[in-house]
């Protein structure tokens, strides 16, 4: 995007970067449950990766898609108690990046709108009338194709079962059921068992994709779900061997 009121020169990535990296880090300092700064960089890495190998890669803008992969967990209520709160300081550090103002709009833009949760229907009857559309510009849509694929393969695997352990999740319990649907108010509670996250999301992510790079390497990653879930179902009966 070419800038027609602003100059090139006021963008400084590497001070954005910085700003972006110190503030995120230090949000997640202490997460045991694979949301932590690793998550972070692994995300924009496959980012940074999926934006090289756009179509349109002229046309995007490579530096909000680092900044909103640094920044993408940063308005989740898993780290804050106060939204509003969040909001706020979220605003004022995008305030204090050298970027244009167009481009922090768009920053604040996808992190609110990236979530897991906001592409499920808020409520049972409104999971009838199907998945919501995103409304993610294609900067937006490339760093939640790299956060979804973070809950894929091997590390979506660790990830879902240290999630488990810090909510007091069983591994599995043969007795609870996969919720059929789940919902934006179902999603966050209720008994369930980290094996059951498998069907009830991890199992979905692959078709909510919406990069062609992403849909590749989501199905090797699905593969090996797949092949975990058999491998453990056998070792819970005890016929592996
Ligand atoms: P998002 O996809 O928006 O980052 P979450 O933060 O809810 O959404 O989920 C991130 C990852 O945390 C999931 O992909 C999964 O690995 C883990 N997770 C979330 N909820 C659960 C759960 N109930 N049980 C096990 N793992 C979970
Ligand atoms: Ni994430």
């Amino acid at each position: 995007m070419t800038p027609h009121t602003h100059p090139e020169s006021a963008i400084q990535p590497e001070a954005c970067r910085k700003l972006a990296e110190d503030f995120a880090y230090a949000l997640v300092e202490g997460d045991c449950t694979g949301h932590d700064r690793f998550h972070l960089d692994r995300v924009r890495q496959m980012a940074l990766r999926l934006a090289s190998l756009g179509m349109m890669q002229s046309s995007l803008d490579i530096l909000v898609v680092e900044i909103a992969s640094l920044l993408h967990d940063a308005l989740d209520s898993k780290f804050s108690s106060d939204p509003e709160e969040q909001d706020h300081r979220v605003r004022a550090l995008l305030a204090a990046m050298p970027m244009l103002p167009e481009q922090r709009d768009h920053v604040f833009a996808i992190i609110s709108k990236l979530g897991f949760v906001h592409t499920l229907p808020h409520n049972a009857s409104a999971s009838q009338s199907g998945p919501t559309p995103s409304g993610l510009s294609i900067e937006g849509q490339i760093v939640q194709d790299a956060d979804k694929l973070d809950a894929l393969g091997a590390i979506g695997i660790a990830r879902c079962f240290a999630f488990g352990g810090r909510k007091g999740q069983p591994l599995h319990d043969p007795d609870l059921r996969p919720r059929e649907s789940l919902t934006a108010q179902n999603y966050r509670s209720g008994k369930q068992s980290s094996l059951n996250h498998f069907h009830e999301k991890l199992f979905k992510l692959k078709d909510m994709l919406h990069t062609p790079e992403a849909k590749r390497i989501a199905e090797k990653r699905h593969a090996y779900l797949r092949d975990f879930l058999a491998r453990f179902e056998e070792e819970w009966e005890g016929k592996d061997g």
